[in-house]
C-alpha cells in the first residue's frame, strides 16, 4: 500500500502517489470508458487517493468517468480537478500559445470560474470538490481576481482547497496573499525539472505541495515508448520528434540502466526519484493498464540511498533532455 504524507501544510495526509485520469481521453491512445472506470477504481484500491481530473479532458467527459468510479466509494478520493482552459464555443478567452504550434483558450473570470464549477460539480456527482486548480492563469486576468473568485466557493462550501497550476513562483505569492493555496501542479520529472529553480524554493517556504505532472515524461521515462502513432498528442510535443527521440534515448540510458541495476522498472525509478525530493510531492502517473497501476504503486515502496539519489541527479542533470517544453 502507499504510505500517506500530508498534501502541504492545508492538506489532508493522501497516498503520496496519485492516479492522473487525462490519459483516459485518448490523448494517448484509445480509451475503453469501462475500463476506464474500472482502472480509477484500481488506482484507488492502490492507495492512490489523489484522483487528478480537469473539466477540459475529453470536454467534461473525463469529470463523467471520475464521478461515475467514486460512486459509493466517495470518501476513499481526494478528487482534484481543473477549469480555466475553454473548450465550449459560448465562452471566451484569452489566447495563450503553447509553443508547440496550437494556442489555448484561458479564461480566470469569476463568472466563468463559478459557471465551470457548477457544472464540474453535477458532472462528478459530488457537493465539494477537494481541489479546484485554476489549470492555466488568464494572462488578461489577474490572478489575485480569480482567486478570490476560487476562495468565495471555499467559503460556500463546494470546495475543500484551492490549487494553481502552470504558475510562476511570483504568481504563487500573489494567490497565496489572497487564499492559501494548498497545492501547486507543474511538470516535473527526471527529464522536465525546471521547477526546481524558482517554483520549489517558493513552494517549501510556504508549505504548499508540488503535484508532479507528467512524471513518467509522458511516458518516456518508462523505457517503453518505441514510436508515436498517429492522433497521439506527443506528436506535438518536440521531445518525441523522430530526432530528439533518438538523442533523448541515448541521453537517458544510462537512467534506464540504473533502474535494470536496482531490480527496479525504470516508471519506478522515475516516480521513487520525485518521491525521494525533500519536498512534499506528489507523483500522478496515468495509465489506461490495470497491471501498470500495481507497477506503478510499487515504487513507493522503493527506498534509495543518499548514494544512489546523488548518482541519480547526475545521471538525470537538468538541461539533459532536448527539445522545448509546453508552456
Ligand atoms: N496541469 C496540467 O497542465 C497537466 C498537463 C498534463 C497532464 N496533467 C495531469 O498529469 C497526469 C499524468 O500525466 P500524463 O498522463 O500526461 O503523463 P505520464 O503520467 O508521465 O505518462 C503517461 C504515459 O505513460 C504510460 N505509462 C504509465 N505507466 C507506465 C508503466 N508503468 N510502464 C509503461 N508505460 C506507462 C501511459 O501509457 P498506458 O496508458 O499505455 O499505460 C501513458 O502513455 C495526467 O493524467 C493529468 O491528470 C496535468
Amino acid at each position: 500500500m502507499i504510505d500517506k504524507r500530508p498534501l502541504g501544510k492545508d492538506g489532508p495526509a493522501i497516498g503520496a502517489i496519485g492516479y492522473g485520469a487525462m490519459v483516459l481521453e485518448g490523448y494517448y491512445g484509445a480509451s475503453d470508458d469501462g475500463a476506464a472506470v474500472e482502472t480509477i477504481q484500481q488506482a484507488l484500491a492502490a492507495g492512490m487517493t489523489m484522483i487528478d481530473s480537469a473539466d477540459a479532458y475529453g470536454n467534461g467527459h473525463n469529470e463523467e468517468l471520475v464521478g461515475q468510479a467514486i460512486r459509493g466509494r466517495r470518501t476513499d478520493a481526494f478528487v482534484a480537478t481543473k477549469f480555466g482552459i475553454v473548450f465550449d464555443p459560448a465562452w471566451t478567452g484569452t489566447d495563450l500559445p503553447t509553443g508547440w504550434g496550437f494556442s489555448l483558450k484561458i479564461n480566470g473570470r469569476p463568472d466563468y470560474a463559478r459557471a465551470c464549477l457548477d457544472a464540474s460539480l453535477r458532472r462528478l456527482g459530488i457537493d465539494t470538490v477537494d481541489l479546484w486548480y485554476l489549470h492555466y492563469p488568464d494572462p488578461a486576468v489577474p490572478i489575485e481576481e480569480t482567486v478570490g473568485a476560487m476562495a468565495r466557493e471555499v467559503e460556500a462550501g463546494r470546495v475543500r482547497h484551492i490549487g494553481l497550476s502552470n504558475v510562476t513562483a511570483d504568481q504563487v505569492e500573489r494567490a497565496h496573499a489572497v487564499h492559501p493555496v494548498t497545492a501547486v501542479q507543474y511538470e516535473y520529472s527526471a527529464w522536465r525539472r525546471e521547477a526546481e529553480t524558482a517554483l520549489l524554493p517558493v513552494l517549501r517556504r510556504l508549505d504548499i505541495a508540488l503535484v508532479a505532472w507528467a512524471p513518467l515524461g509522458s511516458g518516456f521515462l518508462t523505457g517503453a515508448v518505441q514510436e508515436i502513432p498517429k492522433g497521439d498528442f506527443r506528436q506535438f510535443n518536440p521531445r518525441y520528434s523522430e530526432e530528439n527521440l533518438v538523442r533523448n534515448r541515448d541521453r537517458f540510458a544510462p537512467f534506464m540502466s540504473f533502474a535494470r541495476d536496482l531490480g527496479v522498472t525504470p516508471a519506478q525509478l522515475a516516480l521513487a526519484w520525485l518521491l525521494h525530493r525533500q519536498d512534499a510531492v506528489f507523483p500522478i502517473p496515468g495509465t489506461r493498464k490495470a497491471e501498470r497501476i500495481a507497477e506503478n504503486a510499487r515504487a513507493a515502496e522503493l527506498r534509495l540511498s543518499a548514494a544512489q539519489l546523488e548518482r541519480l541527479d547526475e545521471l538525470v542533470r537538468p538541461g539533459l533532455a532536448e527539445g522545448a517544453t509546453l508552456v
